[in-house]
């Protein structure tokens, strides 16, 4: 059975003293959960939100990194940089990044393979864009974003990475996927993945929802059977909302 792991994406939101707070709220609301927790966080937020984080089971993220290791790249950070704080996820590949910052396929590829090169865990993100959903093509948009993405992986490192399928007209604007829809785009990703690595691969390797999800939908969408979490902006910036989406399954 796989696990669910539901990661907040912070974005470019939250100060130290908020992160700070932030993880002390949120640490006893969630600490008898079976679910994986993540918090990814700003890169100026990171050392804090390690400190806080330690000894709970909040585990801390980034939300993008360079390929390269060093070197005259003004502004960046490398997945070396990332590790030797022990950070231990990041996000790659986010729609925003595709879109205002020009992230190609062939870009976040590098990038997947440079975290695993540091033994940090991705979470690529993939999702077709309204008008893409419109022309019947979702599927096809998805797929070939994961394949290229993941292009050149082993078998043991595909298993091992974090997809998150984001449609992008779900993004910050209330409008989240159906449960069927968000199922549906997630098993043509497993498929693809069976069909490339094998069958046990595409059993075991986690792949969630994110778009416009809330304390008040996460339930419906977490039961679905190929929807293994989420990625959650908006509703991940308040610790008890967050909580609520985390603890969707506790009973009582
Ligand atoms: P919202 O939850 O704010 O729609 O953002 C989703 C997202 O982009 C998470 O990475």
């Amino acid at each position: 059975m796989r696990k669910k792991v539901i990661a907040g994406n912070w974005k470019m939101n939250m100060l130290p003293n908020e992160t700070i707070h932030f993880i002390e709220e949120l640490t006893p609301l969630v600490k008898d959960t079976q679910n994986e927790v993540i918090l990814c966080v700003p890169y100026t937020d990171l050392f804090y939100a390690l400190l806080t984080a330690q000894n709970t089971n909040i585990k801390i993220g980034a939300q993008n990194m360079h390929f390269e290791e060093e070197g005259a790249y003004t502004g960046e950070i490398s997945g070396k940089m990332l590790k030797s704080i022990q950070v231990e996820y990041v996000i790659l590949g986010h729609s925003e990044r595709r879109q205002y910052f020009q992230e190609t396929d062939e870009i976040i590829n590098k990038k997947v393979k440079a975290a695993f090169q540091y033994e940090l865990k991705p979470i690529l993100c993939v999702g077709e864009t309204l008008e893409e959903r419109e022309a019947g093509t979702t599927e096809e948009v998805i797929t070939k974003q994961t394949e290229r993405a993941l292009e050149g992986l082993s078998k043991e490192q595909v298993e091992k990475t974090i997809i998150a399928y984001e449609p992008i007209w779900a993004i910050g604007t209330g409008k989240t996927a159906t449960k069927e829809e968000a199922n549906n785009s997630i098993q043509a990703i497993r498929n693809k993945i069976a069909q490339n690595y094998g069958q046990t691969v595409a059993d075991r390797v986690i792949i969630q929802y994110g778009g416009s999800i809330k304390s008040t939908n996460a339930k419906e969408l977490f039961e679905m059977s190929d929807i293994d979490g989420g990625l959650v902006g908006g509703a991940s910036l308040k610790a008890d909302e967050f909580a609520k989406i985390i603890q969707y399954n506790k009973e009582g």
